[in-house]
């Protein structure tokens, strides 16, 4: 029986990540309500005096304004070398540890981060897991508004359905750059590396929410308590 909410789930997979955080660290803070318990927790570890000397590299702005509140201090992906470890949520995770990312809109900066961050933990409640991504959740895709019609009849053409992320209001959701988003529900993903390829390669949209090779751990938080799955687990675990 299930004894745990999604929300204590998202809390614990936090917890267990922010656990690595270590004095000296550049922390990259994701996006998201999973993400938003581990940038909680870190605050709550600097004012305990438990941590000091780090500082983070948000994911977006919301983030940003979330750990000025909290006051972590932030600095920019231009002025590290390199960031330590970031922390950041996922919509959907394969058995590999491939995300669908982008659920907020931040899959851009997201991927920015991830790409210049030594270890990039994934926290996740156990709903997220998938055995095909593209499964449970349609790619979110960042495309610049000129011509976007023609890059959603694109990608329709590959199967699917493509629907413009539209606010509360109605208005065209937009992006901490400014773009829009495009949800794709392409469906089941049998080669996902070779989709990507494909999406990076198209003009028109900016970035696509495949994360393939970057996230090196995963803490995914079920009913048995938090499993940490590592890249060396890849190959041996299926879920
Ligand atoms: C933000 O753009 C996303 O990539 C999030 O990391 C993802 O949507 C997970 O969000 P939740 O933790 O709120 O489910």
């Amino acid at each position: 029986m299930n004894t745990t909410s999604t929300e204590t789930r998202k809390a614990m997979a936090a917890a267990a990540a922010v656990a690595l955080v270590q004095p000296g660290m550049v922390i990259g803070l994701g996006f998201g309500s999973t993400a938003a318990y581990a940038t909680r927790m870190i605050a709550e570890r600097l004012h305990r005096g438990d941590l000091n000397d780090i500082i983070g590299v948000p994911c977006a702005e919301g983030t940003a304004q979330l750990a000025r509140e909290l006051g972590i201090p932030l600095t920019t992906l231009d002025e590290v070398a390199a960031v330590d470890l970031t922390i950041d949520g996922a919509d959907e995770v394969d058995p590999r540890l491939s995300l669908i990312k982008g659920g907020g809109g931040a899959l851009l900066r997201e991927k920015m981060v991830a790409q210049a961050s030594r270890r990039v933990a994934i926290i996740v409640d156990d709903s997220k897991l998938s055995p095909a991504l593209g499964t449970r959740f349609a790619l979110p895709l960042e495309v610049v508004d000129f011509g976007w019609r023609a890059t959603a009849r694109w990608l329709e053409a590959k199967g699917g359905t493509v629907q413009l992320r539209l606010r509360a209001d109605g208005q065209p959701f937009r992006t901490d750059q400014g773009n829009l988003i495009l949800d794709w529900a392409c469906g089941p993903l049998n080669d996902p590396a070779a989709l990507a390829d494909q999406l990076s390669a198209r003009a028109g949209i900016v970035e696509h929410g495949l994360f393939i090779g970057l996230a090196t751990d995963l803490f995914v938080a079920g009913p048995d308590g938090v499993q940490h799955v590592t890249t060396s687990d890849c190959g041996t675990i299926s879920w």
